[in-house]
């Protein structure tokens, strides 16, 4: 197979989560830093990063299907086809499984390491095959380019890494330990955002709320402080973080959601089941007692709080009835939305020997009705929102002329007609709910009003 000349266009595909996102935007980044662009919509592309996702078995299938299609469709003229790069978790996970299988993958490289693709581009140009899933101590954020472009709304990695073991989970593997950006380096990536465009920044990490630093000042703290100081930089108008672990809610950053305006009024933290059995098996290390209790506090400070979570059902050994117990804890949170996830066996995990694996069908019946319970939930919660006036963030375009997509301070998608652009805050009164979006009229335009709401 004859090799492609050095390539000038390049494409990143990101599957899986927020993180995934954000790391493809670093090295589309790095990437054009090399003097490369990002290839159109539509057309092939000379080099193809897949960022790949190693959370479930499906998510690591689509990956060989992605390689295979590539292959097939992407053929040139001069017989030879895109150089394609794994990346991600199923790089860090299946690296040497993956260079054994798709003999077309020229480069694999972990999410630890992906600030040296330019070094290992150049080495691929000259034919080589070359493969580094190392987890440096340096940080590669140290690598990579200032940022420079930002929708409405960024993402800002700012802890990696998992010690918390969940029996089922690869993420302490594949993204290695808890590790925290320092503090200042996250104020200086805000700044670039914000003038890059951002109004709201999302901070990022596997268990987002063990991120512990030092202030400005050399003083010891959660991430509460790291928000706080957000919070001061006057034209950043609202700051969201996830994922969280229940046991790094500390009081700290639950009187934040009190005290702190433009942290907005929402919060993904997982819970996984309802059966204090099962979250024992999955080595969670809270009960459902004390995620409720957890959610008492969070409310009394911040009532209305949009509530989110993730949910697995079908863990090896659930029973019937601990099934049940997961759909009571839907019905008492009322969660505004939640994903949920048929279990999904992980080499190399406790979980993954168990005995009693649930069968298919089993686990397909429970995501049903569990998935219905949420749909209830969520049209419930967007329902008791019509008639709310809130500040709608413009993010994008919506599918029909002259429509806005936009997000409510609770994260509902919110689509309206109006006089506005990407980017602003309109004041909108809530008009109807769907379980997924809600349609909204602007009330009152309010066009990059200046200083902190
Ligand atoms: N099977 C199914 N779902 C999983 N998750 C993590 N590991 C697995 C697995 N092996 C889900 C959890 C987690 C979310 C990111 O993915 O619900 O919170
Ligand atoms: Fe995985 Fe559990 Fe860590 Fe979340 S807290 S990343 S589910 S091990």
């Amino acid at each position: 197979m004859p090799h492609a000349p050095p390539p000038q266009t390049f494409k990143v595909k990101s599957f899986g989560c927020q993180m995934n996102v954000y790391d493809g935007e670093r090295m589309s980044e790095l990437l054009t830093d090399q003097g490369m662009s990002a290839a159109a919509e539509g057309e092939d592309a000379d080099l193809v990063v897949l960022n790949t996702c190693h959370i479930r078995e499906k998510a690591v299938d689509k990956v060989y299907s992605d390689i295979g299609r590539i292959v097939k469709n992407w053929g040139r003229k001069d017989g030879s086809t895109p150089l394609i790069a794994v990346a991600g978790c199923v790089a860090q996970a299946e690296g040497e499984e993956i260079m054994a299988r798709a003999p077309s993958v020229r480069m694999v490289v972990g999410p630890q390491a992906y600030h040296r693709l330019p070094a290992m581009l150049a080495e691929a140009a000259q034919g080589k095959r070359v493969t580094d899933t190392d987890m440096p101590v340096e940080t590669k954020f140290a690598a990579l380019p200032q940022r420079r472009k930002s929708g409405a709304s960024a993402f800002l990695t700012v802890q990696e890494g998992c010690d918390k073991f969940c029996t089922y989970c690869v993420v302490p593997y594949t993204r290695g330990s808890e590790v925290s950006r320092p503090f200042s380096d996250l104020l200086d990536e805000a700044q670039r955002l914000i003038e890059a465009g951002a109004k709201e920044v999302t901070l990022l990490g596997q268990n987002v709320n063990a991120w512990a630093g030092e202030d400005g000042k050399g003083r010891s703290t959660g991430l509460d402080g790291l928000i706080r100081a957000l919070a001061d930089l006057p034209d950043l108008r609202r700051i969201r973080y996830m994922t969280s672990h229940p046991s790094d809610m500390t009081e700290g950053l639950i009187a934040a959601h009190g005290e702190v305006p433009k942290l907005m009024p929402f919060l993904h933290l997982p819970v996984q089941s309802g059966s204090d059995r099962v979250l024992a098996a999955m080595n969670r290390n809270h009960t459902v007692d004390s995620y409720l209790r957890l959610l008492d506090r969070v409310r009394a400070v911040s009532p209305g709080i949009a509530l989110s979570g993730d949910f697995i059902v079908g863990f090896p050994g659930e029973t019937d009835a601990e099934f049940e117990e997961t759909l009571k804890i839907v019905e008492s949170v009322s969660y505004a939305q939640a994903f949920s996830f048929k279990y999904s066996p992980r080499p190399g995990t406790p979980a993954a020997t168990m005995a009693d694996q649930i069968a298919a069908q089993v686990m397909d019946e429970r995501l049903q009705r569990l998935q219905a319970a949420l749909q209830r939930s969520s049209l419930a919660f967007n329902q008791a929102s019509v008639g709310l006036r809130c500040e709608v963030l413009v993010e994008r375009h919506g599918r029909r002329p002259g429509q806005w997509l936009g997000k409510s301070p609770w994260l509902q998608s919110v689509h309206f007609e109006g006089d506005c652009a990407i980017g602003d805050l309109v004041e909108a009164e809530l008009t109807e709910a769907g379980p997924n979006s809600i349609a909204g009229q602007i009330a009152q335009p309010v066009r990059n009003r200046p200083g902190p709401q």
